[in-house]
C-alpha cells in the first residue's frame, strides 16, 4: 500500500485521501472519538478515530492502540491549525502493526530523572525533544560539509587505529593491534595536516576518542569531530575561517530548523545576533584580565555581571515564592477549573525557574571566587568560560596560549616561546569552548624539543616530521565538536541529548 509522509502535507489539498505509518504519540479516548498524538518519524500530527466513521467494532479495537504502539491510518486529510502539525487526519480505516505494552518511558522527561533516561536511550530517542535535537543534529552535519565542500576542501578519512598520541598522552584508550599497543585516535589532526601537504585544503569528519574520566555535561569518551587543515594558513586566517565556518552552520540551522527550535524552546534571537554580530579576538593575557575583572569589554564588567546575576537570580526567587503563595491561597479559596489548571500551569513554570535560579545561587559565588583568583598561564575551567564570554553576546576567540598547557604541535609566537598560536572558540551562556585549533609549529628543531618535552617518543613521530623535512609550509586548522555544537545550538544542559548514543564516563549501554 501506498502511504504518505507527515513532512509532505503541505503539498495535499484539503481533504485528500492518505495513508500514514507510524507510532502513537499520545492518546485521548472519548466515548465517540479516540485521538491520537501521530509520529511518523517525519513529523507529527494528529489521527482523530472516531465510532461514527469506523464502526462499533473498529473502534473498540482501536482504543488497544496504547503509546508507541505502530500502525497505519487512513482517511481524509484536513488542514487545522490548532491541531498537532497543523493538520488533522480523519480517519475511515487503520491496520495494526504491533500493540506496544507498558511502554517505560509516560512522564515528563523531569519526572524519570537523567539516569531512567539514558538507559533507555533506545526508547527515549522516539520522544519529541530527542526528535527535535537528532534533526537538528543532522542539519549541523549537512551545514557543515555544505561549507566546506563550497569552499573548496576535500573531506578526508584519518585512521582510527593508531600508533601515536596528539593530544597528549594522558586520555588514550590502549587496544591491540596483532600484539602491537594502539590507540583509539584522539584526532584526525596529524594525519590532516599531511594531507593538506597533498591536497591543500582537507577536512576531515569522524569520531574521535578520548578516556578522559570527566562526568560532566560537556564530556564524551567518543565524539565527532570536523577538523579542517589549511596550507598556507596563519592563526589569523584560521580566526577568519573559524568565523565564517560557524556563521554558515548556523544560519544553516535557523532557516532549516524553526520546527525543531521551537519544540525546544530555543531562544534563535540569540542565534541570529550570533550571525549577525562579530566574533570578538581578545589575546589569552586580555581574557584573563577580562575574567577577573580588571579590565571591562563595551562597559561590561565580568566580575559585576555575575553579582548582578546572583542578586537577579535572589531577586527573581523571592518574587516567585510570594507569587506561588498567593495563587495557592486563591486556588485553596476555591476557583473555576479552568482557572485552577492555568494558576497550576504557572506555578509549575516558577517552581522549575526558582530550582534554575537556586542552582546560581549555589553557583555564582564560587565562580566569582575561581575567577577574582584566576592565575594567568592556567587552563580556564567550565566555569571560568562562563563568565568570561558572560560579557559577548557570541562567540569569542581567545588566541595566543601559555604553551604549557597547550599540544606539542602548535606554532610559538614570534619572539614570545612561551606561549603559542593557539586558538579556541568559546561559545556564549556558558557553554565555553566548542573550537580548539592553531597555527602548526613548522621549525622542526622545535618540534624535536616540544616531542620531548611532552614525554612522547620521537620514533612515533618520524613520519610526522617528514612533513617538515619535505616543502614544509605554514599552515593551521582547528577541531569542532560536532556535539558541544549540537548543544550550544539546541541550547541543551548536557551532552548525553546530543549523540544518538552517547559513550561517556560510566555508560556505554545501550
Ligand atoms: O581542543 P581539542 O582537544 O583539539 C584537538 O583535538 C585538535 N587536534 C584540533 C585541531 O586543531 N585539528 O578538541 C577539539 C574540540 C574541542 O574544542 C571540543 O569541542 C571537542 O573537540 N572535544 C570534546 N567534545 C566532547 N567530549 C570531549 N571529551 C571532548 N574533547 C574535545
Ligand atoms: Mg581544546
Amino acid at each position: 500500500m501506498q502511504h504518505q509522509y507527515i513532512q509532505d502535507f503541505a503539498q495535499y489539498e484539503d481533504g485528500t485521501e492518505i495513508t500514514v505509518k507510524g507510532w502513537i504519540d499520545k492518546v485521548r479516548n472519548s466515548k465517540t472519538n479516540h485521538f491520537f498524538d501521530f509520529r511518523d518519524g517525519t513529523g507529527f500530527t494528529q489521527c482523530v478515530v472516531s465510532i461514527d466513521a469506523v464502526g462499533e467494532e473498529a473502534f473498540e479495537l482501536a482504543k488497544n492502540l496504547s503509546l508507541e504502539s505502530s500502525a497505519a491510518f487512513s482517511g481524509k486529510l484536513i488542514r487545522n491549525e490548532r491541531s498537532l502539525g497543523g493538520y488533522e487526519i480523519q480517519v475511515s480505516s487503520f491496520e495494526i502493526y504491533h500493540i506496544a505494552k507498558d511502554f517505560p518511558i509516560t512522564k515528563e522527561d523531569k519526572e524519570h530523572g537523567p539516569n531512567f533516561l539514558e538507559e533507555h536511550r533506545h526508547l527515549w530517542l522516539r520522544r519529541r525533544r530527542q526528535w527535535a535535537i537528532n534533526r537538528v543534529r543532522n542539519q549541523l552535519i549537512m551545514g557543515i560539509h555544505d561549507f566546506f565542500q563550497q569552499d573548496g576542501f576535500v573531506q578526508m578519512d584519518a585512521p582510527l587505529l593508531t600508533g601515536s598520541a596528539c593530544e597528549g598522552t594522558t586520555d588514550l584508550f590502549e587496544t591491540d593491534f596483532f600484539g602491537q599497543p594502539a590507540y583509539l585516535s584522539q584526532s584526525g589532526q596529524l594525519y590532516a595536516e599531511a594531507m593538506s601537504m597533498a591536497m591543500n585544503k582537507v577536512y576531515t569528519f569522524g569520531p574521535t576518542f578520548r578516556s578522559e574520566k570527566s562526568n560532566t555535561p560537556r564530556h564524551l569518551a567518543e565524539f565527532w569531530m570536523i577538523e579542517p587543515e589549511v596550507a598556507f594558513a596563519t592563526n589569523e586566517t584560521n580566526m577568519v575561517l573559524i568565523e565564517r565556518f560557524v556563521k554558515h552552520v548556523i544560519s544553516r540551522v535557523l532557516e532549516k530548523c524553526t520546527i525543531e527550535f521551537e519544540m525546544l524552546g530555543r531562544d534563535t534571537s540569540k542565534l541570529q545576533a550570533v550571525v549577525e554580530g562579530e566574533f570578538p579576538q581578545v589575546a589569552y593575557t586580555e581574557a584573563v584580565k577580562i575574567l577577573n575583572g580588571s579590565i571591562d569589554v563595551d562597559g561590561k564588567n565580568a566580575i559585576t555581571l555575575q553579582e548582578e546575576d546572583l542578586r537577579a537570580a535572589k531577586n527573581l526567587i523571592e518574587a516567585h515564592k510570594t507569587d506561588i503563595a498567593e495563587r495557592e491561597k486563591a486556588i485553596k479559596a476555591g476557583m473555576k477549573k479552568g482557572a485552577r489548571k492555568h494558576n497550576e500551569k504557572l506555578i509549575a513554570k516558577m517552581l522549575s525557574e526558582i530550582k534554575v535560579a537556586e542552582e546560581q545561587v549555589r553557583n555564582i559565588p564560587e565562580w566569582i571566587e575561581s575567577a577574582k583568583n584566576f592565575k594567568e598561564g592556567e587552563d580556564f575551567g567550565s566555569s571560568d568560560e562562563t563568565v568570561l564570554t558572560r560579557v559577548f553576546s557570541t562567540p569569542v576567540m581567545v588566541y595566543n596560549w601559555p604553551a604549557k598547557i597547550k599540544a606539542f604541535y602548535m606554532k610559538e609566537v614570534d619572539g614570545n616561546p612561551d606561549y603559542v598560536k593557539g586558538v579556541d572558540l568559546l561559545a556564549p551562556d556558558g557553554f565555553g569552548e566548542i573550537i580548539g585549533g592553531s597555527e602548526r609549529e613548522t621549525d622542526i628543531n622545535i618540534l624535536l624539543k616540544k616531542i620531548e618535552e611532552h614525554q612522547l617518543d620521537q620514533a612515533d613521530f618520524e613520519w610526522y616530521l617528514d612533513l617538515r623535512r619535505f616543502g614544509s609550509v605554514p599552515h593551521a586548522g582547528f577541531g569542532l565538536g560536532l556535539e558541544r555544537l549540537v548543544r550550544w545550538s539546541c541550547d541543551l544542559h548536557h551532552v548525553r541529548e546530543t549523540i544518538p548514543f552517547p559513550r561517556r564516563y560510566g555508560h556505554i549501554k545501550p
